[in-house]
């Protein structure tokens, strides 16, 4: 049984030699000295020896599997650290390299139009008023002067939701009619900014979703002189001092009388260019006096109350700014476009 322990042990050696992987020397272990190994179990069969050869026996036997314990330790000690090395390598970062810079995000140019806006009519004490996105037919449009059919609906081809009373708003108009049945009797003086949706083919100059500020300012003897000055004001504030203005008469249903302003073109100062279509003046809101049927439905009486109201495009403001062409980048969600602002 000697015998057959030395070359148990031998061949255990010999395999010992010959491994190079953790896993491979943990299946070693348990083959030949783990719980259940061969030489763990041979050392188990002493009873089976006479009494003069059991102390030989013993001894070798504990001789051989203290050597190949060792052996193991030693072994599993250098596979060790090879393989930390290796795993160290494979994952080396070399702490010297400079950091990449992580990029930031910016404001949307809409964002950056609506802000300056906002301030400016904070300036002048003008409150934001945020109204809904989905109306009813009646404030989106009866209440403002629109009765069913009218023609005037055609300008703003809706989406309906699956209630045909109930849609997303074509303009912000619609809260003009929420701010004075809140503030009645008090006097307005509100901005209502706020995206707006159209069902239209989406080209260059039209897109399905756009922004627009809304103005609202009701009070007792509020005159067209006031909505002159107030707007002078705003663009003198939002294109600077001094910049040229002329207003044009217009018709929306909602107000009486009824204009559109025009800036003198800030890309050509006047003289005609692309931009301004060679008329030397760019079209930038709509407005009027609030039209007394109006301020009726939000609970004004109009033989004691007038207001003037204004409607402006911040995606047409910011196009005009920055010469942007087409309005489908404001929504493209392509960085090229937005990362340059
Ligand atoms: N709601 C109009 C539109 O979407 C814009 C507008 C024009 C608003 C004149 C006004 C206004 O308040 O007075 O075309």
């Amino acid at each position: 049984m000697l015998n057959q322990l030395e070359t148990l042990a031998k061949t255990a050696q010999a395999e010992l030699s010959q491994l190079s992987t953790s896993d491979a020397l943990n299946a070693w272990n348990s083959k030949y000295i783990g719980r259940k190994g061969e030489i763990t179990q041979m050392l188990r069969r002493v009873g089976e020896l006479s009494k003069e050869e059991r102390p030989i026996f013993g001894q070798r036997a504990n001789e051989l599997k203290r050597d190949l314990e060792s052996g193991y330790e030693e072994k599993i000690a250098a596979i060790k650290i090879a393989e930390m090395e290796q795993a160290m390598q494979a994952s080396a970062l070399d702490v010297t390299l400079p950091g990449r810079p992580i990029s930031r995000g910016r404001l949307h140019p809409s964002t950056q139009t609506l802000r300056r806006i906002y301030q400016i009519w904070a300036d002048m004490g003008f409150q934001i008023y945020r109204s809904r996105d989905v109306e009813t037919d009646e404030m989106n449009f009866q209440l403002l002067n629109f009765p069913p059919h009218h023609p005037a609906r055609e300008m703003q081809d809706t989406f309906y939701t699956t209630n045909p009373d109930v849609l997303l708003r074509t303009h912000t108009s619609p809260g003009q009619i929420r701010v004075m049945r809140q503030y009645y009797p008090e006097p307005i003086r509100v901005i209502l900014p706020g995206m707006c949706y159209r069902h239209e083919q989406i080209t260059a100059r039209s897109e399905i979703q756009f922004h627009q500020v809304e103005g609202l300012a009701v009070g007792h003897n509020i005159r067209f002189s006031d909505l002159k000055g107030t707007l002078i004001n705003f663009t003198n504030r939002l294109y600077g001092q001094g910049r040229p203005t002329r207003f044009r008469t217009s018709h929306f249903p909602f107000t009486e009388p009824s204009a559109e302003m025009d800036v003198e073109c800030f890309l050509c100062d006047g003289k005609g260019c692309r931009i301004c279509k060679y008329s030397g003046w760019l079209e930038i809101l709509g407005c009027g006096m609030v039209h007394p049927n109006v301020l009726r439905n939000g609970g004004y009486d109009p033989d004691k109350f007038s207001g003037f109201a204004f409607g402006m495009g911040p995606e047409r403001i910011t196009m005009l700014r920055h010469g942007i062409e087409d309005i489908r980048y404001f929504w493209g969600n392509d960085l090229r476009f937005l990362e340059q602002f």
